[in-house]
């Protein structure tokens, strides 16, 4: 006999990551995973290379300077920040903390696929709160609750909607929560967020006990192939994730770079406004073409195809990608008439514009 994964642990469907090429077309946009669209900062790149020098010897193992230059860039304090090998380590550590099996995770019907995969994993039982009009609904949310919820996951702007929670909201969610129960603000499109309504989760995680939230490095930082994300917690939660956490989570150059991003706000800067310009140009452009597009405040949008027809999310996905133009089928995340787009430099959007008005011209 074999050795028996623990319950829930095969009834997750491994995750599927946007494609990146297409055999036979030579020039490829993979808008398909929420990268930036300018890259990294040369300073982060400079840095990375620099590190090289450093991969002979194990990291700094909390990850302290990347810590203190979070905290200092923040105002935060940095013994409650921990890093993590992506954002996703910490939402699966967090998992892992505070599941038995049996509890309940609360997440919304469109949420980020990564809540579901880290439920099953503690052998948790994942509840799925229904979301009419692609926005998490609080009220629902709160009428599942039960003596059971362990952890809430709250992707806040949330991938792959687009849409996000006005702070008063997230506090109202939060106040109908069992004081035992943990609130995780996953954040990982914050640095898009312009809004006078919104909050990152910053000043919930300094007021109450059960509340964290997570970043990332991956989006507008542009690091998503080196791993960092980090979460700022009340202080025993950073201590039970200090004690879970391998000793050498996050490398050398990732460290290192991630200072070298963090640092550099006028790389920031030119990516939040390249953003705020092509996801406006892009969701006008292509309700031009007769589709339905969202309104989004993240790096993505979320198009509409009708159910059946000539113009089906299918046929169009087929089209675009003889294209080279490569969006990302959401289906997993119960939007079967859906592809996200996520905002890429200048040329491929244009392209992928021009390819959906062709598609749709198509009979
Ligand atoms: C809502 C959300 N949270 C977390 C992540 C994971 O980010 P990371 O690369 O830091 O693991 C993503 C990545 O797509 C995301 O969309």
């Amino acid at each position: 006999m074999s050795p028996t994964p623990k319950p829930g642990i095969l009834d997750i469907a491994p995750y599927v990551g946007g494609r990146g090429d297409v055999p036979g077309v030579a020039k490829v946009f993979k808008l398909s995973s929420n990268e930036s669209a300018l890259g990294p900062s040369p300073k982060a790149i400079e840095a990375f290379k620099a590190a090289s020098t450093g991969i002979d010897v194990y990291p700094e193992g909390s990850a302290s300077a990347l810590r203190e230059a979070i905290a200092e860039m923040y105002g935060l304090d940095a013994a409650r920040i921990v890093c993590g090998n992506g954002s996703d380590e910490l939402l699966h550590m967090l998992a892992n903390i505070y599941l038995q099996p049996g509890d309940e995770v609360l997440y919304s019907e469109h949420a980020f696929l990564v809540y579901k995969i880290v439920a099953l994993a503690s052998s948790a039982v994942p509840v799925v709160v229904p979301e009419p009009g692609l926005k998490v609904d609080v009220d629902r949310m709160l009428a599942a609750v039960t003596k059971k919820t362990r952890i809430v996951y709250l992707a806040n702007p949330n991938n792959p909607t687009g849409t996000y929670l006005p702070h008063d909201e997230v506090r109202r969610l939060h106040a109908g929560l069992p004081r035992d129960t943990l609130l995780v603000i996953d954040a990982a499109y914050a640095e898009y967020v312009r809004r006078n309504d919104y909050e990152t989760g910053i000043e919930m995680v300094s007021t109450f006990p059960n509340v964290v939230m997570t970043r990332t490095f991956s989006k507008i930082y542009a690091l998503a192939g080196l791993r960092v994300g980090w979460a700022y917690c009340p202080a025993p939660v950073a201590d039970a994730l200090n004690r879970i956490r391998g000793p050498f989570n996050v490398s050398v150059p990732a460290q290192r770079t991630a200072v070298a991003a963090l640092k550099d706000r006028a790389h920031v800067e030119a990516s939040f406004a390249h953003n705020e310009k092509w996801r406006g140009w892009l969701s006008d452009s292509i309700r031009k073409t007769g589709l339905r597009v969202d309104d989004s405040v993240g790096n993505f949008i979320l198009i509409h195809f009708p159910a059946s027809g000539p113009h089906t999310v299918d046929k169009a996905d087929k089209f675009l990608t003889s294209r080279g133009i490569i969006l990302r089928p959401v289906a997993a995340y119960g939007l079967p008439n859906c592809l996200r787009l996520t905002v890429g430099p200048e040329e491929g959007n244009r392209l992928a514009v021009q390819a959906l008005s062709d598609f749709m011209a198509t009979s």
